[in-house]
């Protein structure tokens, strides 16, 4: 039988890294989170110890995959907002790919056999054809997905000078919460267009811009490939699994393999919501694609993932769901995360509260 290891989940405590987190703890893995808590949020980690550090840090990311006997690396901290990339070039490029050189030399130093890596569609830029595959040509045309793309070859190289192996996951549009509502999106200031949308159907701002009516697509608008968090987060799980079988480093799209409009995902909100979500048509967002679609058959091929929420409704609803419990009295927030548990402190349903621990305290 396989001794079991520890996980560390870097950026556990953001909104992709939390469900990952969530479904290994249900997995009955053992996983530890590092997380700067610069957008993260400490509740949001479940059944997992939190550390507050920096994934840069060498010498804190060197003691805790010592001290916790880690063999496997999950990467998700790192800062997303395009537009903020191209404003701040020079604080992507540290966070994310001068972080992730500096975990990857903690990583190979300390010997880890596996590596899962949050990359992003940004890669590939705006591919002619609207559709990514993997052997597509990588054009990022924004900072961040240059950030990304650098951290990817880092990988590649270290791998192929005997550092760890890996699965990079290229994510396309990111959407939707925890099916059972304990954790979902909670991102301040948020710019992508499901969260945006809920925000707006449930009066938080006053309505959505619709960027651009003029693509050439059915209906004007632009449209991407929408994943439900919760598959997204499974994907992780069958990258842990063929990993631990020996599989070889890959690289593998994330999404669905079709696309929704901005209109569409307006009318799954708005129907979510039993209203039309108040929007206003604006002009083209500089750098967006008119459309963005993984070629994503090469993932179910390699992993065996088998995504179980292709659903737009679904999609709309669970990230409805979330947006109401945010923001409501600590009451509901208490009702959300209550952990009926027993003597021993196990609880089948729900993992226990995490313990958090403050940077230069002892880690275990
Ligand atoms: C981009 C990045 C993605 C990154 C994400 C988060 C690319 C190709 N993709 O996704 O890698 O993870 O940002 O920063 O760079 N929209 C509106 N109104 C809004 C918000 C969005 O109309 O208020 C539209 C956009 O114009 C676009 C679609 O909705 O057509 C999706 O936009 P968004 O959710 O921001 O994600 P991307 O820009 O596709």
């Amino acid at each position: 039988m396989r001794k079991q290891s520890t996980i560390l989940v870097t950026g556990g405590a953001g909104y992709i890294g939390s469900h990952v987190v969530l479904q290994l703890v249900e997995a009955g893995e053992r996983v530890i989170v590092l997380d700067d808590l610069s957008t993260g949020f400490r509740d949001a980690v479940i059944g997992a110890d939190l550390v507050v550090g920096d994934v840069g840090d060498i010498a804190l990311v060197s003691r805790l995959l010592r001290e916790h006997a880690c063999d496997t690396v999950m990467h998700f901290a790192a800062r997303t907002i395009v537009p903020e990339s191209v404003a701040d070039p020079l604080r992507y490029y540290g966070n994310n790919t001068c972080a992730t050189r500096n975990l990857l030399a903690a990583c190979a130093q300390a010997r880890v056999q596996s590596f899962v890596f949050s990359s992003t569609a940004a890669v590939y830029g705006t591919p002619p054809d609207g559709k990514a595959s993997e052997d597509s040509p990588l054009a990022p045309i924004n900072p961040y997905g240059r950030s990304k793309l650098m951290s990817e070859w880092m990988l590649r190289d270290l791998g192929q000078a005997g550092g760890p192996r890996y699965v990079a996951l290229r994510y396309f549009n990111v959407a939707g919460c925890d099916p059972a509502g304990r954790i979902g999106q909670s991102t301040k200031n948020a710019t992508l267009l499901v969260k945006v949308a809920c925000e707006a159907a449930l009066g938080k701002r006053p309505q959505l811009s619709i960027f651009g009516t003029d693509y050439d697509t059915p209906d004007g608008t632009g449209v991407r490939d929408y994943i439900h968090v919760a598959d997204l987060a499974r994907a992780h799980l069958d990258a842990l699994a063929y990993l631990r079988d020996g599989g070889d480093s890959t690289t593998l799209n994330c999404g669905y393999g079709h696309g929704y409009s901005v209109r569409e995902v307006l009318d799954a909100v708005g129907r979510a919501n039993g209203e039309p979500v108040p929007c206003v048509e604006r002009a083209r967002r500089p750098g967006d694609p008119s459309t963005l679609i993984a070629e994503a058959r090469r993932i179910r091929r390699t992993l065996g993932w088998q995504p179980r929420h292709d659903d737009l409704a679904f999609i709309a609803r669970t990230a409805l769901a979330w947006e109401r419990k945010l923001g409501q009295p600590f009451e509901s927030a208490e009702v959300i995360r209550s952990v009926p548990t027993r003597r021993d402190g196990f609880d089948p349903a729900m993992p226990p509260r995490n313990r958090v621990y403050a940077p230069g305290a002892s880690l275990r």
